[in-house]
């Protein structure tokens, strides 16, 4: 049985997506499901560096450290390497579309099209915003964190039934 791998990808890679790869992680330990999962921005300004500090904060109220994340750009290898990629917003999407190969095995889409009732909504950039802000977007992608371990698990059932 292959594991599910999943990328996360916004902007900067400091704020949403590193909240939405630890969501991930733990909603995927709580379900006992082995994934892999990575998280990227689209643009270079913030590679090499840990999430925003409003960002660590927000998922150490959460009760997860994320301080050891460290900022990544999207590169062309993502594309053969993760299942799913999974956007922020519609900037993200442009912006993974354009470099996608043609023979990418990735299915891209946005993260909150998984979330019964909220298909074609963004993640709402909260790097201007204030600390409520960076709760709101845990909120949101938590549940979107949610949403997905139940695609991931009819997706792996649906692959124990084809053998
Ligand atoms: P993120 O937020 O895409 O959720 O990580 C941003 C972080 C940094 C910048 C923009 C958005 N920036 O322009 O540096």
């Amino acid at each position: 049985m292959t594991k599910p791998s999943i990328l996360f990808v916004c902007l900067g890679n400091i704020c949403r997506s590193p909240l939405a790869e630890a969501a991930l992680r733990r909603r995927a330990a709580a379900a006992d499901l082995v994934v892999d999962a990575d998280s990227v921005g689209t643009a270079n300004y913030h590679v090499g560096e840990p999430p925003d500090l409003r960002a660590i904060s927000e998922a150490k109220r959460q009760g997860i450290d994320i301080s050891d994340y460290c900022g990544r750009q999207l590169a062309l290898d993502d594309f053969a390497k993760f299942d799913h990629i999974l956007v922020m917003d519609e900037d993200n999407l442009a912006d993974v579309r354009a470099l996608a190969p043609a023979d990418s095995k990735a299915k891209i889409g946005l993260l909150l099209d998984v979330v019964p009732g909220s298909r074609g909504r963004s993640v709402a950039d909260p790097w201007h915003g204030t600390e409520a802000d960076f709760t709101a977007t845990w909120k949101e992608v938590d549940a979107a964190a949610e949403a997905l371990i139940a695609v991931l698990l009819s997706e792996r059932r649906d692959q124990s039934a084809k053998g």
